[in-house]
């Protein structure tokens, strides 16, 4: 197409008359965007979008989604696709190199991975320093900006070889980190990593293992756990990944890019709220509580939400929670739980939000982390690990996409806008003549 026949949109400024083309990009599926770089250029003013909901901020190959459709496609591949018939390493190896592995590529990946699952000896005492009752979220967070004091052969974020290793050693060693949190606030001993076991399968042997005894890990939880990870691997420009790529925008190394990416991920909004699902719960304690949950929720002002429903995305439903719900039955018939009371609350409450007015108009459904916080719980993994697991998953996300940022030969740094709404200019008065 010539430069003249591409489209664009007119944006006028009705009191001067003055007017912008900004061009409409297309990408190979989705919504088109209007650029408008040179808005201010042209017409003076900046465009104003809170949460950001109708701005595009990057140009990504790596994952799609289409949220009144419900699709999810990671390098083009369906998340369906991806959780029936790969691992989690499979899609790993294709989120940072454009491409599902071929069995030799996902070998050499794989050996590649568990050359980094062990933490320098050293780390171990930073876990000392924190309180037994920290939040596995905040040890995370310290220990994964912390790596950056002790890899820094890997710093360098011009050098591709660098990239490419200190991508490697998040992922490897994200499940040691995570697994060493849980074992610290439980006084636990310290589980090495074990290579001969998939990465799935060497994340519960490092979290409930006994050095004392020996333990086997279920292959049907492993495999749970495995899809667990897929289904969280990334999810485009969500929250937590913006704030990996602004952090990235200004030539930040990875692992301090990551640590700002699971700060983000922690609250409820975002990746806290499986944990926040159990609490809620917890909180309603009894089927007969529900109607008046429910009532809770419809008030506006009580500032209560039904957590693990609803999505910024997803209006129709997340497929995620669909695939999820499938691992959810599994699990809870590999361990024999018929008869949780949270699990009936849980399936109760899911029957009346779908068939609610109040759920039905909004379009809110369970998403993924509704059975999320069911499976991780049925596992023995304490709510408060739940949204470590979620980071563990993601931090190939975070990492696939600052890698394709930072290998942008236009990368500006991120810096948005303000509408100001502050005292205009005026004189400073000394200390003595104020009030
Ligand atoms: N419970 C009750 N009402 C809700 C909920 C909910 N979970 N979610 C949205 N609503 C209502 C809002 O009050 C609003 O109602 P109104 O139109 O009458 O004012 C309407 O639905 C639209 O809500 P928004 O806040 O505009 O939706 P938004 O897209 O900004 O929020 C979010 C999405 C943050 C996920 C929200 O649905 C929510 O808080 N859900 C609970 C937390 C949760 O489960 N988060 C996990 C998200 S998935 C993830 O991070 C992996």
């Amino acid at each position: 197409m010539s430069e003249a026949a591409k489209p664009t949109v007119t944006i006028t400024l009705d009191d001067t008359g003055k007017s912008t083309k900004a061009p409409l990009l297309s990408g190979t599926l989705g919504t088109p965007c209007a650029d408008i770089r040179k808005i201010y250029a042209d017409l003076g003013i900046f465009t104003f979008d809170p949460g950001y909901g109708e701005t595009g901020a990057c140009e990504s190959a790596i994952t799609y989604i289409d949220g009144d459709q419900g699709i999810l496609l990671h390098r083009g591949y369906p998340i369906e696709q991806l959780a029936t018939k790969s691992t989690y390493t499979e899609l790993c190896y294709a989120l940072l190199n454009g491409d599902m592995p071929t069995t030799a590529q996902h070998d050499a990946f794989v050996d590649e991975l568990k050359n980094h699952t062990m933490l320098h000896e050293q780390m171990r005492h930073f876990f000392n320093g924190f309180r037994r009752d920290a939040h596995p979220m905040s040890i995370l967070c310290g220990v994964v900006g912390a790596l950056s004091s002790f890899y820094h052969d890997s710093l360098d974020i011009n050098k591709p070889e660098h990239r490419s290793l200190s991508a490697l050693r998040l992922i490897a060693k994200m499940p040691t980190i995570a697994a060493y949190a849980y074992r610290y606030s439980f006084g636990f001993p310290f589980v090495y990593p074990r290579n001969d076991l998939g990465f799935a399968e060497n994340f519960l042997y490092m979290m409930f293992s006994m050095p004392s005894e020996p333990y086997e890990v279920s292959p049907v939880l492993a495999r749970a756990m495995d899809r667990i990870l897929i289904l969280h691997a990334d999810h485009e420009q969500n929250a937590s990944t913006s704030t990996v790529r602004l952090a990235g925008s200004t030539g930040a190394n990875p692992f301090a890019c990551i640590a700002a990416g699971i700060a983000a991920l922690w609250g409820p909004a975002h990746g806290g709220a499986n944990e926040a699902v159990l609490k809620m719960l917890d909180e309603i304690g009894s089927k007969d509580n529900i109607p008046d949950f429910i009532a809770k929720v419809k008030d506006k002002n009580s500032g209560v939400r039904l957590m693990g429903f609803g999505h910024r995305v997803y209006k129709n439903f997340d497929p995620r929670a669909k695939i999820m719900q499938q691992t959810c039955k599994e699990v809870l018939g590999e361990l024999g739980i018929t008869d949780d009371p949270q699990l009936e609350i849980a399936m109760e409450l899911e029957r009346i939000a779908l068939s609610d007015d109040y759920f039905v108009q909004r379009k809110l459904y369970p998403n993924v982390d509704f059975y999320s916080g069911i499976i991780l719980k049925a596992m023995g993994i304490p709510t408060s690990m739940f949204t470590v697991l979620f980071a563990m998953a993601r931090t190939v996300g975070w990492i696939s996409q600052w890698k394709e940022m930072v290998e942008e030969p236009t990368l500006r740094i991120g810096r948005p806008r303000q509408i100001y709404t502050g005292a205009p200019q005026r004189d400073l008065k000394p200390i003595a003549e104020r009030g």
